[in-house]
């Protein structure tokens, strides 16, 4: 993937100052991006958050989206509610890496209170720098999730 992807962004509460920190670094690198919120530390109910990204993606607005959360669960969770989202809970540049390229994930959650900023950083951009790899095994898993592909 290149940098030309539309990226969408949410946080609750616990993600806020990470994500506030985010998309400025993320337009800086060369990314559009949408900021669907939240847009204060006060309580933000990670259902909604990860529901609002869900209707996003399942609606093709975005290319991508990051979740943010204290842990990632709770968004993650939600998002993955909606079947056109493959929401990941990555945590280093690993994990992100075969997200997308095993799993063709659509969806980055990362949790602000178990990830530093930088390796935050470094967990995006594996994410969004790494293609789906279509092997025939690699796309059968997928679409047996049924959605987006
Ligand atoms: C909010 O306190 C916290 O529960 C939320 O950010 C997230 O970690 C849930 O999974």
């Amino acid at each position: 993937m290149t940098s030309d992807q539309h990226i969408a962004i949410a946080s609750d509460h616990g993600g806020f100052d990470m994500k506030t920190e985010l998309v400025p670094w993320l337009e800086s690198q060369g990314y559009t991006v949408t900021d669907l919120g939240t847009d204060s530390p006060e309580a933000a109910d990670y259902p909604d958050i990860g529901y609002k990204m869900a209707g996003v993606i399942s609606k093709a607005k975005a290319d991508t989206g990051i979740l943010i959360c204290g842990t990632g669960i709770g968004v993650s969770i939600a998002a993955n509610r909606n079947e056109s989202v493959r929401c990941a809970l990555c945590y280093d540049e690993t994990t992100a890496r075969l997200a997308r390229a095993h799993n063709d994930a659509n969806v980055l959650a990362l949790g602000a209170r178990t990830l530093g900023i930088e390796t935050a950083k470094d967990t995006i951009r594996r994410f969004l720098e790494t293609d789906f790899d279509p092997k025939e095994r690699y796309i059968r898993r997928r679409d047996k999730l049924g959605g987006a592909s």
